[in-house]
């Protein structure tokens, strides 16, 4: 497919570095293209980063059919831009596509296009340590309609934005809630698809848990509230004795890439990690039997967070004695060192743009 650019003719000033949070500021240009049934993907161009207008009609407003991607772009010490395994963002939109009857997107055209994006936007990627260049690839349903059912017509865009570090006062383990009264996914819905239904129906829990001083919601299965399946919107290890335990993926849980890089690694160097069903009853009786020596999170914004307490009712579970445990750190220090090209990369994740 042809790609057309249009260079922003005003171009930014660049944020300063020390003082970046996450999503708020966006680069000069975007990538962007449309579905049309008779056309398939079609008008594929990079073009000053901008609003756009919407029918107050357009599906996605009413019924969100849509999904995303997040994932980010690196700055080396040498001055290098690379990616951490884009290549799986790109087939886990597709397998969110096929859930929420979106037309796939060509995988390797998409990281063609990013790439080139990328290379238009290198100034953008921060320079100082644990910054870097967030990418949200979207695909909304764009027909004017308000049946229910598939729209025939589609957005693919794709928006950078520079972030901070995600610990700019250091590595430090969060408190997190457990919650019974919601859930975030349910069987046979959609938990692994990475589509805004998801995250609208995690806000209330996540604003209770805020209220009552807790950072993340852990939350449980959909169906019997009994087996722990993600914190917030990381995937959850345990290290239980010496076993690291994931949940397995039950169709509810997303397939994070980080979670998915923890056990690779894991495998890669021989230590015991397992995906299976974890219920919190076996986590209370761990902790109680001095067996639960360290929980963390795992997701792209903050690689691994370490959990240092954890709320289950009028319960409260110390962690690793609220510290960071020596699984935790060596899973950031392994991972971050790969994406920051400071580290070798034994398992040839790293693609490398400029
Ligand atoms: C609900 C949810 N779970 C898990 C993850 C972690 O996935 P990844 O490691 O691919 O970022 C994310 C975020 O990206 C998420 O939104």
């Amino acid at each position: 497919m042809e790609l057309t650019v249009t260079e922003a003719e005003k171009l930014k000033d660049k944020p300063d570095e020390s003082k970046l949070g996450f999503g708020t500021l966006f680069t000069d240009h975007m990538f962007s293209m449309d579905y049309a049934p008779d056309k398939g993907w079609h008008s594929a161009r990079i073009g000053p980063y901008a609003p756009f207008t919407l029918e107050p009609s357009t599906m996605f407003l009413h019924y969100a059919q849509g999904a995303f991607e997040g994932l980010k772009a690196y700055r080396t010490e040498s001055g290098n831009i690379q990616l951490f395994r884009p290549g799986e963002n790109f087939k886990r939109l597709n397998r969110s596509c096929r859930r929420l009857c979106i037309p796939e997107i060509d995988e390797d055209f998409a990281l063609d296009v990013l790439k080139k994006l990328l290379t238009i936007e290198k100034d953008w990627v921060p320079a100082q340590p644990e910054t870097s260049l967030y990418i949200r690839p979207t695909v909304i349903a764009m027909d004017p309609y308000l049946g229910v059912r598939a729209s025939h017509t589609y957005r693919f865009f794709i928006i950078l934005s520079p972030v901070g570090a995600y610990y700019p006062e250091g590595f430090n383990p969060v408190k997190i809630q457990v919650t019974s009264e919601y859930v975030r996914a349910v069987r046979g819905g959609v938990g692994e698809a990475k589509t805004p239904g998801n995250y609208a129906a995690s806000i209330l829990a996540g604003e209770k848990a805020h209220q009552e001083g807790y950072s993340q919601v852990l939350w449980l299965d959909g169906v019997e509230q009994k087996y722990i399946e993600e914190v917030g919107s990381m995937n959850i290890f345990f290290v239980i004795d010496d076993e690291i335990v994931t949940p397995e993926l039950n169709g509810s849980i997303l397939p994070g890439i980080t979670r998915d890089s923890v056990i690779k690694l894991a495998k890669h160097w021989g230590d015991n990690v397992s995906e299976r069903k974890i219920s919190i009853a076996e986590l209370i009786e761990a902790h109680a039997s001095a067996k639960l020596k360290e929980v963390f999170g795992a997701g792209t914004a903050a690689v691994i967070s370490p959990v240092g307490e954890i709320k289950h009712g009028e319960e409260v579970y110390t962690i690793a004695g609220g510290e960071v445990g020596p699984v935790a750190r060596k899973y950031y220090d392994a991972i971050t060192g790969i994406q920051y090209g400071k580290a070798e990369d034994p398992l040839g994740w790293i693609v490398r743009v400029v």
